[in-house]
């Protein structure tokens, strides 16, 4: 089952087109730090979706919505016609989807060109229809959620947006602490969510910049949210998720930091490979390209250090050698003490 209760803490898998895919939820999931995934958001432009495009780009809704490391996944939907919307939502739970997320952040120009993600911020009373249109297209216990970011091109739009979506009918809201004006420059603004949680009367979910633990007690202290989601912090440092989720009493606190050995990227890439093989039919060319897009964000936001000797590697083979001789010393990595994986007490 997957919501957001008010008084029961969670930490969601922020969608990411191109990046949190099937596989990739399916590995996130197994850190257990999760309470469930977003899709990466699914177009409704000029047609409503069919069922078999839910089965095919959140394969999960075929065996009860779950990931194959048991990780729930809500399905993302994206477009300003409320019509389409509606009805693509319930081809979406007819395909097994158990939640229903808006998306109205996304900030492609071409999506906003093509009236979706950020540019309904404008139009409040848009926001409104589109949530209210698919909350009556699916049956009462399947929750309809909206994500936003703050506003186009001001901090201060999220207010009434947030109104109308709960107006709607939103059974919870995700903020992003950025204005679509912002893209993903630094920093988010944390302040302006906790003000929505504080007066809107359904549970916020805060998102944006989580990148440490740090960050995260900072976030938690600023908006006062139990819920949170992480995007690129969870993928660049892997053992935040299971920090947070420590923190937030969803897993066994955290006994102690280990300080003295690298991370083992190893397992964790292995079994993305695995995953990729499972749901790709190109899997060798995919993991290869996905590999190295995850340590290439490890390397940009995380404490990855080594990503030049991986991105030359030209086979998985390669790749996993790379690392292997990173982490047994006998290639020249300037890589700093991080966290072990050792991190959740028993
Ligand atoms: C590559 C990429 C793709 C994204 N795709 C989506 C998406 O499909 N749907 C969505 O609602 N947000 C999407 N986002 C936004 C994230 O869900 C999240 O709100 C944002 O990255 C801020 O959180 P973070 O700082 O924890 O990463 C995307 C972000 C990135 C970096």
């Amino acid at each position: 089952m997957i919501n957001i209760k008010h008084n029961t803490p969670a930490l969601v898998l922020a969608p990411m087109d191109g990046v949190t895919d099937a596989p990739m939820r399916a590995v996130q999931g197994e850190s257990g730090a999760f309470t469930f995934a977003v899709s990466e958001f699914l177009r409704v432009s000029v047609e409503a979706l069919p069922k078999k495009t839910f089965h095919k780009y959140v394969p999960e809704l075929l065996s009860d919505g779950l990931t194959l490391s048991g990780l729930p996944v809500q399905v993302q939907l994206l477009g300003g016609d409320s019509g389409r919307m509606a009805q693509s939502a319930f081809a979406a739970f007819e395909a097994g989807a158990k939640a229903i997320d808006i998306n109205f952040g996304c900030p492609a120009p071409t999506v906003n060109r093509h009236d979706g993600g950020a540019t309904l911020l404008k139009y409040p009373e848009r926001i409104r229809e589109i949530v209210r249109a698919v909350r009556n297209a699916v049956p009462i216990d399947i929750p309809v959620s909206a994500k936003l970011r703050l506003g186009w091109d001001t901090l201060d739009a999220i207010y009434e947006n947030a109104d109308m979506a709960a107006e709607g009918g939103a059974s919870w809201l995700t903020i992003h602490g950025r204005t679509r004006a912002q893209g993903y420059a630094p920093p988010a603004y944390w302040n302006p969510i906790g003000q929505v949680r504080a007066r809107v009367g359904i549970p916020v979910t805060a998102n944006g910049d989580i990148w440490n633990i740090e960050e995260f007690r900072r976030c938690q202290e600023e908006t006062g949210c139990i819920h949170f989601m992480l995007g690129r912090g969870a993928l660049a440092n892997p053992l935040l998720s299971r920090q947070v989720a420590s923190e937030l009493g969803l897993l066994p606190a955290v006994d102690r930091l280990k300080t003295d050995a690298p991370f083992d990227w190893i397992p964790l890439l292995e079994r993305l490979v695995e995953y990729t093989h499972i749901f790709s039919e190109n899997a060798s060319y995919q993991t290869v390209r996905r590999i190295k897009q995850w340590l290439s964000m490890a390397s940009k936001f995380g404490d990855f250090k080594d990503f030049d000797s991986v991105k030359r590697a030209l086979s998985t083979e390669e790749i996993f050698e790379t690392l292997a001789n990173i982490r047994n010393g006998s290639t020249t990595s300037s890589s700093p003490v991080i966290l072990t994986d050792s991190l959740v007490s028993s």
